[in-house]
């Protein structure tokens, strides 16, 4: 395993430190309720950090996804919005910069990331088809299964180990992959589906070496492979960092030779691509782009705009690029690492190596009295809102949801709190409160209790379900 970023803490280990490739220019003001405000506006929020008012929130951590500040070139963008119901000028240029960043021949726009994988999953999953993939992801397995599929997770099983120090967590274990392909035959298979920078596994890479490996296996047994890009560009920044041959090539080669590996991609441009709103599909092949090109018309908006306003698809033509520079890059994963750091030297546990986009604290860990259905995770979410005003997301069983044939709650191996960091919104100070709020957390971990679930919701339920707080 390689060192963390050996500029980060610099100044601690006699060392010159990084920082941030931008200036601010315009802020936004934010403030700490006081505590008895809190604990009013977390009741009122079942226990859910999902349903707090953003106003009721100091450092927003809950996700990385539509939260990034845009650039003054993002911003000047907006202003070249072509507004036109069909073929706008914005849709041309995007699709342009997809075609030329990340290689893929035809492009459909779609609102967000769930959009596209919605028209991925119903144009290339048959009923009763498998889809194995490197662990699964909320959203996404969801379109899988209302498409009639079933996920099946091939990742490593060093990804579910959250002290584990494998440098690429995110891989497919391909004996997996081939045991599933022989097991119901490829013709069963609907498509590999591959995710950069593993969100549920802690923000873990794949490694050029494993997607390259995936492709020949798929060859093999005639299976396509499709890929998450939602945080491809970071994935990137772990391949050049601890891949041999990749030190010297940049981000922006290594994401497209990454995707060179792959059929077709979609992505959440809400991550990566450092906007507010925004996703697309991309594929190779013509019939599957006709049927995804028919089916947006129907569910997102025509194919030149995708449920898109013209400027949303300037503005993320201008941060696609943007999240591909070097040293932006090594500045966001830098700023994750630091706080990764603090809490390291406290010993307060999280899931290692630190990934891309988040700090996950290991609630099973944190909370080792807590048995799983007391909601660890979210016991843990809602202490630290109470605690300092920081919003983090659970990653447990809340949010795994309930096995679609059995009905019981699935029970994931991690039970997982994710401190998101939104791309060139806070400051290395924000980094330190929020690293000392979890420490005073930690600190009063014994007095947990855990809560119980009052409300639950069909689907996706870690959105909206409520939750009180167990007394005894
Ligand atoms: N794929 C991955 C890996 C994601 O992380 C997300 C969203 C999506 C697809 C769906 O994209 O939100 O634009 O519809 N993740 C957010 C998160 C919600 O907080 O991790 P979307």
């Amino acid at each position: 395993m390689p060192d963390p970023i050996p500029q980060t803490m610099g100044q601690q280990f006699g060392r010159r430190s990084w920082a941030e490739p931008w200036k601010i220019k315009m802020v936004e003001p934010i403030r700490l309720l006081p505590r008895p405000e809190r604990e009013r506006a977390l009741a009122e929020a079942g226990y859910n950090t999902f349903l707090l008012r953003s106003e009721d929130v100091y450092i927003d951590l809950l996700t990385d996804s539509g939260t990034s500040a845009m650039s003054d070139r993002q911003w000047a963008a907006l202003m070249l919005g072509d507004e036109a119901y069909a073929g706008s000028r914005n849709f041309y240029n995007l699709e342009e910069v997809v075609r030329t960043y990340f290689g893929y021949r035809y492009f459909v726009p779609t609102h967000q990331g769930r959009g596209a994988e919605h028209l991925i999953s119903q144009i290339a999953i048959r009923p009763g088809q498998y889809v194995p993939g490197n662990m699964y992801f909320t959203t996404t397995r969801l379109h899988q299964e209302l498409a009639g599929g079933t996920f099946v997770d091939v990742i490593v099983d060093e990804a579910h180990d959250p002290t584990h120090l494998h440098p690429f967590k995110g891989n497919v274990d391909l004996d997996k992959l081939e045991a599933l392909i022989r097991r119901v035959g490829p013709e069963q298979v609907a498509y590999v589906s591959l995710a950069a920078t593993v969100n549920m596994a802690g923000g873990q890479p794949v490694s050029m070496a494993n997607v390259r490996a995936v492709r020949e296996l798929c060859d093999r047994h005639g299976v396509r492979l499709f890929l998450d890009a939602t945080r491809v560009a970071e994935n990137a920044f772990f391949i050049q960092e601890r891949e041999p041959g990749y030190a010297d090539k940049p981000i922006a080669a290594i994401v497209k030779e990454f995707c060179s590996y792959t059929d077709a991609a979609w992505m959440s441009a809400k991550k990566d691509g450092l906007v507010n709103i925004g996703g697309w599909l991309a594929l190779n092949d013509w019939d599957l782009f006709e049927k995804a090109r028919n089916l947006v018309v129907v569910y997102e908006g025509l194919h030149t705009y995708g449920g898109l306003a013209g400027r949303d698809m300037e503005a993320m033509a201008v941060g696609l690029v943007e999240a591909l520079q070097d040293d932006y890059m090594a500045a966001r994963i830098g700023q994750v690492r630091y706080l990764g750091e603090l809490l390291t030297r406290w010993d307060i546990p999280i899931v290692q190596p630190v990934g891309g986009h988040a700090i996950f604290l290991d609630a099973k860990r944190f909370y080792p009295h807590l048995p799983q259905d007391r909601f660890p995770a979210q016991t843990l979410a809602a202490e630290l809102y109470l605690d300092s005003g920081v919003r983090a997301m659970e990653r447990g069983i809340v949010s795994a949801g309930r096995d679609p044939v059995t009905g019981d709650h699935r029970y994931p191996k991690l039970e997982l709190v994710r401190l998101t960091i939104p791309r060139r919104v806070y400051t290395q100070a924000h980094m330190d409160v929020t690293g000392e709020a979890v420490k005073a957390v930690y600190e009063n971990r014994e007095r947990a209790r855990g809560l119980r679930m009052v409300y639950e919701p069909q689907y996706l339920r870690f959105f909206q379900a409520r939750f009180e707080p167990i007394a005894d």
